[in-house]
C-alpha cells in the first residue's frame, strides 16, 4: 500500500517511522515532510492547504490512503474534499474538527452535553465580556475562538488584561475568527488523553503529560510543547471511566446525532482536581510531542489499525502498548517561542546511535545541498524509552549533549512534577 503523509512536525516523523515499519505499506511520501522523513519517505514540496493541488499529486503517486498529520487541512475540511474524491483519508471531517477548530463550538457542546469542564461565556463584544466578569474569580482565560497556532489563550490576572486581550480578538487578531471564550481559571494537574475513534467504536490510544511552558518549573510563555512523557501517571482505572463517561461518550454520541461521526485520532486534553477529570480543549489529531512518547510504545501495526479503523472495525483489534515508559526532550532554536535564526547547521548527529529505546525524530529541519539545517523553533525530538524514567531523562539529556549544537536549547526537567519531588 502507498500512504500519503500530511505535516511536516516530529509528530509526521513518528508516524512516518511507525507506517514504515508496518508490513503493508509500501512507500510513503510526505507532504511535505522534514529532514528526518527523507530518510524513510520521498518528500515532497507543496501548500498542503492546497487541496486541488495535493490531489494532482496523491493521484500521480497512486498513494491508496493519506494520514493527515495537523489540525489546520483537517478544520478546512481536507478528509471531506479527498474522501469526495475517492481517497481514503484518515481523519475527522470539517464538521467533527470544529472541536478543536472553535472553541465557541466545543463549550457549547460541552453545555449541551454536561460534559465537565470550565464555566464560561461566549463573546463577540466588550459588553459580554464585562458581564462575565462581573460574576467571576481572577484569574480570568481568555481564548481566541479560532485556530491560533497555539498562541490564542491567555491566563489574566486581573480585569484590564482580560479587557485588553479580548480587545485584540474583537479586531481581528486571529484570522481564523473575532469571537472569544472567557472562562475560569481550573487548577488541577493536566493530562493528554488520546483515543483512535471510528464511527462505532474507539479504542485508547495512549496517554501524556506535557510541558507547554519554555522554561523550567513551567515557567515562561507557552510554546507547541517542551517535552512529554507517557503514560500520565494521574490516568487511573477509575478515574479513565469517568473521562470515557463523561466526556468521550456524550461528545461522540452528539457528533453521531448530527450525523457528522468523529472519526480520526482524538486528543482530550484534560484537567485533574480530586480525581475529577474537566476538559480544558479538545484536538483533533495526535498531539505534538506526545506523539513521540505514545507511539514508540505501539506494539501493533499502525497501518493495519488505521484500516481497521477506516472500515468502522477498530472493535475487532486488540492494540497492544510497552510496558516501558517514555520520555521526549524538544531541541528548540534559541529564541523560541519568539524570533530565532533559521537555517543553522546542525552537526554530529549520526554520533547517536539508534537502537530502539533511543530514537530522534525531527521537527524543523531540512537537508540543503547535503547538509542538515533548522528551520524551525522546535528542531529535533530526542526520545527514549525505559522502565526507569528518571534514568531515561539522564539517557535523553546525554544524547542531546553529544550533538552540541551552539544554537539549540532544551528543558533538563521534563517530567518533574513526578521525578523531581522534594
Ligand atoms: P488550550 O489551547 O485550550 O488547551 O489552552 C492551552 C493551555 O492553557 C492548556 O494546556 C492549559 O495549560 C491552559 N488553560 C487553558 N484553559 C485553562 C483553564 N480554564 N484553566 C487553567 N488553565 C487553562
Ligand atoms: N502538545 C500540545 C499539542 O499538540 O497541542
Amino acid at each position: 500500500m502507498n500512504i500519503g503523509l500530511i505535516g511536516s512536525g516530529g509528530r509526521e516523523h513518528a508516524l512516518c517511522r511507525k507506517l514504515y515499519e508496518s508490513k503493508i505499506c509500501k512507500k510513503i511520501i510526505c507532504f511535505p515532510g522534514n529532514a528526518g522523513t527523507a530518510n524513510l519517505a520521498k518528500n515532497i514540496e507543496v501548500d498542503v492547504l492546497n487541496f486541488n493541488k495535493l490531489l494532482k499529486l496523491i493521484k500521480l503517486h497512486k498513494i491508496d490512503l493519506v494520514v493527515v498529520g495537523p489540525e489546520e487541512p483537517l478544520s478546512l475540511g481536507i478528509v471531506d474534499f479527498l474522501t469526495k474524491n475517492k481517497i481514503k483519508t484518515f481523519g475527522p471531517n470539517k464538521y467533527a474538527a470544529k472541536l478543536e477548530g472553535s472553541k465557541a463550538f466545543m463549550k457549547r457542546m460541552c453545555k449541551m452535553n454536561k460534559i465537565p469542564t470550565a464555566n464560561f461565556q461566549i463573546c463577540k463584544n466588550r459588553r459580554q465580556v464585562l458581564k462575565f466578569l462581573e460574576k467571576s474569580k481572577l484569574p480570568i482565560v481568555v481564548k481566541a475562538d479560532g485556530l491560533a497556532a497555539g498562541k490564542g489563550v491567555t491566563i489574566c490576572q486581573n480585569r484590564k488584561k482580560v479587557l485588553k486581550v479580548s480587545e485584540e480578538i474583537f479586531k481581528g487578531k486571529f484570522k481564523s475568527s473575532k469571537k472569544l471564550v472567557v472562562e475560569e481559571f481550573l487548577t488541577g494537574e493536566e493530562a493528554s488523553y488520546f483515543l483512535i475513534v471510528d464511527k462505532n467504536n474507539f479504542k485508547f490510544f495512549g496517554s501524556a503529560q506535557d510541558h507547554k511552558r519554555v522554561g523550567e518549573k513551567d515557567m515562561g510563555p507557552n510554546t507547541g510543547g517542551m517535552g512529554a512523557y507517557s503514560p500520565a501517571p494521574i490516568i487511573n482505572k477509575h478515574l479513565e471511566k469517568k473521562i470515557i463517561e463523561k466526556i468521550v461518550k456524550p461528545t461522540l454520541k452528539a457528533l453521531r446525532k448530527k450525523n457528522k461521526p468523529y472519526t480520526g485520532f482524538l486528543y482530550v486534553g484534560l484537567m485533574i482536581k480530586n480525581n475529577e477529570p474537566f476538559l480544558i480543549e479538545y484536538n483533533v489529531r495526535m498531539g505534538d510531542p506526545e506523539c513521540q512518547v505514545i507511539l514508540p510504545r505501539l506494539k501493533t501495526d499502525l497501518v493495519k489499525i488505521i484500516i481497521h479503523s477506516l472500515k468502522n472495525k477498530l472493535k475487532k483489534i486488540s492494540i497492544k502498548w510497552r510496558r516501558e515508559k517514555s520520555m521526549t526532550i524538544v531541541l528548540c532554536s534559541k529564541g523560541y517561542p519568539g524570533k530565532y535564526r533559521k537555517n543553522v547547521l546542525i552537526k554530529k548527529l549520526n554520533s547517536i546511535k539508534e537502537n530502539g529505546k533511543d530514537i530522534v525524530y525531527h521537527a524543523g529541519t531540512k537537508i540543503i545541498n547535503g547538509k542538515l539545517l533548522s528551520v524551525g523553533g522546535r528542531v529535533l525530538n530526542f526520545t527514549s524509552i525505559g522502565n526507569d524514567l528518571l534514568k531515561v531523562r539522564e539517557r535523553i539529556i546525554k544524547n542531546v549533549k553529544k550533538i552540541n549544537w551552539k544554537n539549540g536549547f532544551f528543558r533538563k526537567d521534563i517530567g518533574w512534577k513526578i521525578l523531581d519531588k522534594k
